[in-house]
Formats: C-alpha cells, structure tokens, sequence
C-alpha cells in the first residue's frame, strides 16, 4: 500500500476565489474541521498579504493540532520572515516557498534572468530552512517551463534544504498524459526527488485538476494539493474530495491510500459553502446534491433492488445521511442545546440565544426541522461576521401587480434601532434599498441566487448574493422561511462584511 498525502489550500489558493473572506474565527472552525478530516496539511494563508491574513495563519499555527500547517512566501526575505512569525509557534511548521520558472512569467511578471530566479530560489529555500524543519518549494507555472531549467531550480531547491517539492500546473493547461510523463521525467532527471515528498498542484482551468492529479500520483508523486468543493483561483484547485473518492473507490486499480475520514467529507463541504458563501454545483460530483439523486424510473427501481446497480459509493461513506426530522414547535431550549451538542456545536450564552430565537420563528412557520435547517441557521446567526455592526430586527414589504413595492427595514447598531422607508422595482430592490439607506453603504449587485435548503413549500430559502462595494466584490448569505427575508439578510451580511474589513 502506498500512502498519498492530502495538503488542503482551501483556505490559501480556495479563499482565494473572488469575493471569499473569511475572519479569523471562521478560519478556525474550518481549520478544526479539516483536522477532522483527516488532512496531512493545512496550507492556512499567505501571512505577508494582510494583516488580517497573518493574524489568522498564526491563530491557526497557535492552536489547531495534528496536521502540518504551512505558510506561502514567495522567494523573499521579507515573506519568508512574515511567514516564519505566523507559524513558529506550531507544532508542526512548513514554509512554502515559490518562484515562477516559465520564461513567460520570468520575462513578463518577475522581470528575473534564469540565473537571478535560481540565485532567489537558493537564498529562499536556505533562509526558510534556517527558520523551519520542513520547506515547501513550488517552481510555480511549472508545466509551461523550460525541462532542463526546471529541473535546476529543482535541484537547488533540494541542494539548500528543501523537504517537500511541488510542481504545479498554475493555469491549468496540462493535459493529463502530458502531467503524468512531466512528474515521471522529472523524477528520473532529479533522483533527490526520490528522498522527499513529491507534490502536485493543479489548477482546472480546463476542468482537468482532478485527472492531471491522478495522472501525477499514478507516476509516483506522494502528495496532492487540493480544496474543499475545488475551490480556487479561476476555475479553481483539484477537488479533494474526488481525488480522495477516486482514490478509495478504486483503490484495487491505483493501490494508493489517503488517512481521510471520508465519513467527514459531506460536513466538511457543507461547512465550506456556507462559511464561504459558494453554494456547490448540484451535479458536483461527490457532495452535489444530486450525486446520489436517481430519478429515472429504472435507475430507482435498480438501486431500490440493490444499491450498487447504480451507486458505486455507499453514500454513508462519504458521510451522507438521510434528513431525519429532529426538533418542531413543542421543543425547548434543553432539545435544541442537546440537539446542537450532538451535531458538534457548543455554543457560548449569547450564540445560543440568537440560534434559539431564530429556531423558535422557524418552528412557527414548518412543522418538521432537520439537521440542514439548523446548519442555515447556524450558519446565518453564528459564523455569519464577528463583528455585526447593523443586525436585523425586522422587515415589513408590502408589494403587489398594482402597487409600487415599498420596504420598511429596521437595523439596530449599538443597541438602537434604525428604521427607514424606501421604494424599489420590486419587494427584494426595495428592502436592499432600505437597508442601503439605514447603513449608508450603497452597493451594486453583481449576482443573485436563491435555492431551498429543504424540500417542501415552507422550507427555508437560501440566498447567496455578491455585491460591489466600493469597487470590491463581497459575499453574503442569508437563510429564512421568506426569500424577501433571506434576500434582505444577505444584503446586510455582505455590507457588514465591508464595513468589519
Ligand atoms: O497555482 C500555483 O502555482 C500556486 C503556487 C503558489 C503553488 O498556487
Ligand atoms: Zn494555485
């Protein structure tokens, strides 16, 4: 058996997708989950970017246990200390360092010679090392590099210290036959390679990430960097959650194992949606809502007569159960603490409070709850921003085919409540429209989406919305029984979001 590390970047390259941000509490909880998981790695940041990118890596480093967590630094001092001051203090530290080596990006980004780039790599990998036991090196743009020069920015890598080499394909051009023979040939021209851990990274700008990783593996790389849902810059990183299941379910073909918990991937995308505002591609293969749908007439009667005729993973095993209702009206405080314990969250006073008024308004309107309406919840009161500078105390719309809609939104800040009365094209435009004119924050929307968390006609309508503030993208998310609702809460989340940044 040969194992395949699993170093999860949905926090660095996944929080990289447009309009991603998390604070430093969300990072956290998505950290401890990933422990959970099972992960090897947690590449938690670039701590040179922000400060609040720095506070986070470090909080991460300080407290989250077990795996290796990993800081990117590009091949300067002054990112390798930033990085190193984020990290030291974990159990477990690495320093990921990188350069590009396509003549491409040497020419055009960096403005280097070959020489210079192979002068930075060595002073990058030989500072980090004189900080950290364990040094990534990532030659980034990879697959578009000259092989010879390639293969000698490896070699200095390997000479001044470096314990992990990853070769990425940074835009996501490899073809996987291509990506395959690419790790093959390097591993044959630089034999040091064969003493550390050989890591691949993979962009899906072609939709490939996956295949090109497990083209990779199948060629003797050890170690796929991937994200939670394939999140990512572009077209986003390798799903790990298809790397891991490809891996399990064909294990007697490919030979190679994770130390995935794969019973925590369902928790874990669902987790990563919500805290990430990114709602998952109902087809997705793995966690989609649909990956374990059948809806033809032959394809159910299959799977009613036996499972595998048409499931080729158990669903339990990636850890999806069926909705079971938990909790209605008559349910109290002691239920929903004891319900919310077992469903792996402790909440402080104050949390529970505000997830207990919201479920006692969502008991009134649906008669049965489950686990998912909770997870909105939760999601909504609990992990939505630290800071909540404007919370929601009420909304009245009234709308019609023959009125002109109008919004009254009341928002408290500081314990004062704020009402104002605003117009709009429709009861949605209205209510943002009001929430705009309370916070004085004027945003333009650039994209809107509600779904239904559950079946059903009272079920809880989810609405995901991105909005330009002040030139920024921002994500925001609300969930409620009235999509005006959930709209109006997504409004505000997002714009709370920009004033907390
Ligand atoms: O895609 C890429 O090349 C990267 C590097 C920093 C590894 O994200
Ligand atoms: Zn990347």
């Amino acid at each position: 058996m040969e194992r395949v590390y699993i170093f999860d970047t949905t926090l660095r390259d996944g929080e990289q997708s447009p309009g991603i941000s998390l604070n430093v509490q969300q990072k956290l909880e998505i950290a401890e989950q990933l422990v959970k998981l099972g992960v090897d790695a947690i590449e938690a940041g670039f701590p040179i970017t922000s400060q609040g990118d720095f506070e986070a890596v470090k909080a991460i480093a300080d407290r989250v246990k077990g795996p290796k967590i990993v800081a990117l630094a590009r091949a300067l001092d002054a990112d390798i200390d930033r990085a190193w001051e984020a990290i030291k203090n974990s159990q477990n530290p690495c320093i990921h360092t990188f350069i590009a080596t396509s003549d491409i990006h040497m020419e055009r980004k960096l403005r280097k010679t070959r020489d210079e780039v192979l002068r930075m790599t060595e002073a990058a990998v030989k500072r980090a090392r004189k900080y950290a036991p364990e040094v990534e090196f990532s030659p980034e743009d990879a697959t578009r590099s000259n092989f010879d020069f390639l293969c000698k920015v490896l070699e200095v890598a390997l000479e001044n210290g470096a314990t992990v080499i990853n070769i990425p394909d940074t835009v996501g051009y490899a073809l996987p036959n291509e990506f395959g023979k690419l790790i093959k040939e390097i591993k044959t021209a630089v034999p040091g390679l064969n003493n550390v851990i050989l890591s691949v990274h993979c962009h899906n700008d072609l939709g490939l990430a996956v295949a090109n990783s497990l083209a990779a593996v199948e060629n003797g790389a050890n170690q796929v960097e991937c994200t939670i849902n394939g999140l990512g810059e572009r077209a986003g990183n390798a799903a790990l959650e298809e790397i891991v299941m490809i891996l399990d379910t064909r294990y007697r073909s490919l030979g190679k194992k994770t130390n995935i918990k794969t019973e925590e991937i369902t928790r874990t995308s669902r987790l990563i949606s919500m805290l990430t505002g990114y709602q998952v591609q109902f087809n997705k293969a793995i966690v989609g809502a649909n990956a374990f749908a059948h809806s033809s007439g032959i394809h159910t009667d299959g799977v009613l007569k036996e499972r595998v005729t048409y499931e080729i993973i158990n669903p339990q095993k990636i850890g999806l159960t069926e909705s079971k209702i938990i909790l209605g009206k008559t349910s109290g405080r002691h239920a929903l603490k004891q319900h919310l314990k077992e469903m792996g969250y402790i909440l402080n006073e104050e949390e529970f409070e505000k997830v207990f008024v919201r479920f006692k308004e969502l008991a009134d309107k649906k008669a049965e709850i489950i686990n998912d309406d909770l997870e909105a919840i939760m999601a909504d009161e609990v992990r939505t921003t630290t800071v909540e500078i404007y919370s929601f105390k009420s909304l009245h719309v009234s709308s019609g085919t023959e009125e002109i809609p109008t919004a009254t939104v009341r928002l408290v800040k500081n314990g004062k409540v704020i009402e104002k009365t605003v117009e709009g094209d429709g009861p949605v435009d209205a209510a943002c429209n009001a929430i705009s004119k309370v916070t004085g924050v004027s945003a333009k929307l650039l994209f809107y989406n509600v779904s239904s968390i559950t079946g059903g006609l009272d079920a809880q309508g989810d609405v995901t919305i991105q909005l330009d503030i002040g030139g920024k993208k921002v994500l925001g998310r609300g969930v409620s029984t009235d999509i005006i609702e959930a709209s109006a809460r997504a409004y505000l989340n997002a714009i709370n979001k920009s004033l907390t940044k």
